[in-house]
């Protein structure tokens, strides 16, 4: 029902709402997956432009949440061994799939430049946030 460009016109409004207005949210994008691929494709974003635009399952936070189906908060980026740094200046992020008629398409990715920034809350309310994206799909 919705073209992908009025879709991806909405993701990017989401981005720069939840960056504008949440003061710890500092890198906020999605990625989706590339058809029958197994990898990642960044999508809409609001921050610093990124090189890691192609993601490949397993990969980092978000190639990880990919394959796990789960929520993932890193509290400090520095402690994790499979990272994918997209700017030094991040500290810690949250990474909460995105499902459709149950299958995993896609996440919201979160980066924040204070240590240990993400709680429960911002799970319940990044879930509640991707449920209302669902519907565009
Ligand atoms: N840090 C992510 C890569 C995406 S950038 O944060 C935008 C990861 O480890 O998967």
């Amino acid at each position: 029902h919705h073209t992908s460009q009025l879709r991806d016109d909405k993701l990017l409004q989401i981005c720069h709402l939840l960056r504008d207005n949440i003061d710890y949210y500092d890198w906020v994008g999605f990625y989706f997956r590339n058809g029958d691929k197994e990898e990642l494709i960044l999508g809409p974003y609001a921050g610093e432009p990124t090189d890691h635009t192609v993601i490949p399952f397993g990969k980092g936070i978000c190639g990880q949440v990919a394959v796990s189906n789960q929520n993932f908060v890193v509290p400090d980026v520095t402690a994790q061994d499979n990272y994918i740094a997209c700017s030094i200046t991040v500290k810690s992020e949250i990474v909460v799939p995105l499902f459709v008629d149950g299958a995993n398409i896609g996440q919201i990715d979160i980066d924040s430049n204070l240590i240990d920034a993400f709680d429960e809350a911002d799970e319940r309310f990044l879930e509640f946030v991707n449920n209302g994206i669902a519907k565009l799909f």
